[in-house]
């Protein structure tokens, strides 16, 4: 930041007369008034954002002239996006348009699933969970440098498909530093063009009971001696929905309004970046609101397929120890009908 100059023309400067007698007094007098008034119009330039030039949008503006697309209507430009990867180059696909996304999810509210669904689709590339590893989230610029790169196509992951790909992103928690830094993410997305999918379950019992069963098969490894988050067989299923965890009752309020909490906030937070919002039992048991995520992509519709077997199937009744206690802990609050529904 610049400073002001410590010289500051009294009132009797500001009235510029005809100074014959030392004409370099003048001159510095009209030096430090344009000097003042450049500061001044710098500083109300910076007030308002649009007018710094932003590099990407000049990339961008230099990209779109070598690739015209007069189809794409005038308020999706900012969603369209032609990387030049460093690693690589996009070839014939130079020009196929880009969209960019992240899903913002919680652990255990199918994402997992969703993910493999959105990544069978020929021209989705979405990489994982990338921010799982906290060098990667430890600070800001960190967060910026890992997207920049998933971004610019040039990140590696099996669900890569790079130089054709039209829609690029990755799986985010919200516990992953999205939420500490919502602010900064947030203005990330916007100057970007990145849309958010946000997904949630609704019933955060049962994603209760799913953390709870998942945190056990961590140690028991309950399918030959291994741990698995998620099943490809109805016969693994069956093994791990086995368990039935027992839910401490002092901690099923405050944890149900901790998540409930951490949803409300991620909703408010990207409520100004383009964005769908999901749940979890919608999409299983509506195919129609997958399709409604290809059209947010602007994806070619196509049948969507994934090898994942949900595991709890069963009524909540059925797979919690001490059921009687929790439907006793939850009767009356405003977190009942967890206790019915699917
Ligand atoms: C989807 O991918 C295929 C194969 O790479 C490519 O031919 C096609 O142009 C892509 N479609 C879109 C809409 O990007
Ligand atoms: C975490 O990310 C950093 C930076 O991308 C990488 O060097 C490191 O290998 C990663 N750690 C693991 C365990 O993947
Ligand atoms: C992230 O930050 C750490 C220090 O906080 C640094 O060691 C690391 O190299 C940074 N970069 C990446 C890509 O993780
Ligand atoms: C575990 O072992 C049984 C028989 O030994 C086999 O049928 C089953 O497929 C194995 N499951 C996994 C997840 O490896
Ligand atoms: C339930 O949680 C409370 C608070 O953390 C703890 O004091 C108590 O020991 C726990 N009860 C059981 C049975 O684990
Ligand atoms: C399924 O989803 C579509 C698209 O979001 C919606 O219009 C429709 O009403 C839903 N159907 C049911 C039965 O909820
Ligand atoms: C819930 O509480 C009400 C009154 O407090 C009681 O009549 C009802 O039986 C309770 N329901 C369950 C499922 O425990």
């Amino acid at each position: 930041m610049q400073k002001i100059p410590e010289f500051i023309p009294n009132k009797d400067a500001l009235i510029i007369k005809p100074q014959k007698k030392n004409p370099l007094v003048s001159a510095m007098i009209v030096l430090s008034l344009l000097m003042v008034c450049g500061l001044y119009i710098c500083s109300i330039c910076l007030k308002q954002k649009g007018f710094i030039i932003n590099p990407y949008s000049m990339k961008i503006r230099q990209v779109q002239e070598q690739c015209p697309n007069p189809n794409i209507p005038q308020s999706e430009v900012p969603y369209v996006h032609y990387p030049e990867p460093t690693t690589y180059k996009r070839n014939e696909c130079r020009c196929t348009p880009v969209r960019f996304f992240a899903i913002l999810s919680m652990q255990r509210s199918g994402s997992g699933w969703f993910e493999t669904l959105l990544n069978s689709h020929i021209n989705v590339s979405s990489n994982g969970e990338i921010f799982s590893n906290k060098t990667r989230r430890s600070n800001m610029p960190n967060i910026t440098e890992t997207m920049d790169k998933v971004y610019n196509l040039d990140w590696w992951s099996s669900a890569a498909k790079n130089e054709c790909t039209s829609a690029v992103g990755f799986k985010w928690m919200l516990n992953q530093g999205l939420l500490v830094n919502h602010d900064e993410i947030v203005s990330y997305f916007n100057r970007r063009g990145v849309s958010a999918i946000l997904l949630f379950r609704r019933n955060l019992l049962r994603r209760w009971v799913s953390i709870l069963a998942n945190n056990h098969d961590r140690d028991a490894k309950q399918l030959n001696g291994t741990h698995k988050a998620h099943v490809h067989s109805k016969n693994d299923a069956d093994v791990l929905a086995r368990y039935k965890p027992k839910i401490n009752e002092s901690l099923l309020l405050p944890t149900l309004n901790q998540a409930d909490k951490w949803i409300v906030d991620a909703l408010k937070y990207f409520k100004s970046t383009r964005h769908i919002v999901l749940y979890y039992e919608d999409l299983v048991h509506n195919s129609t609101k997958l399709m409604d995520v290809l059209e947010f992509l602007r994806l070619p519709q196509r049948e969507l397929k994934t090898r994942h077997v949900k595991i709890h199937t069963r009524p909540l009744s059925e797979q919690v120890e001490n059921w009687d206690a929790v439907s006793n802990a939850l009767n009356g609050t405003k977190f009942k009908s967890f206790l019915q529904s699917d």
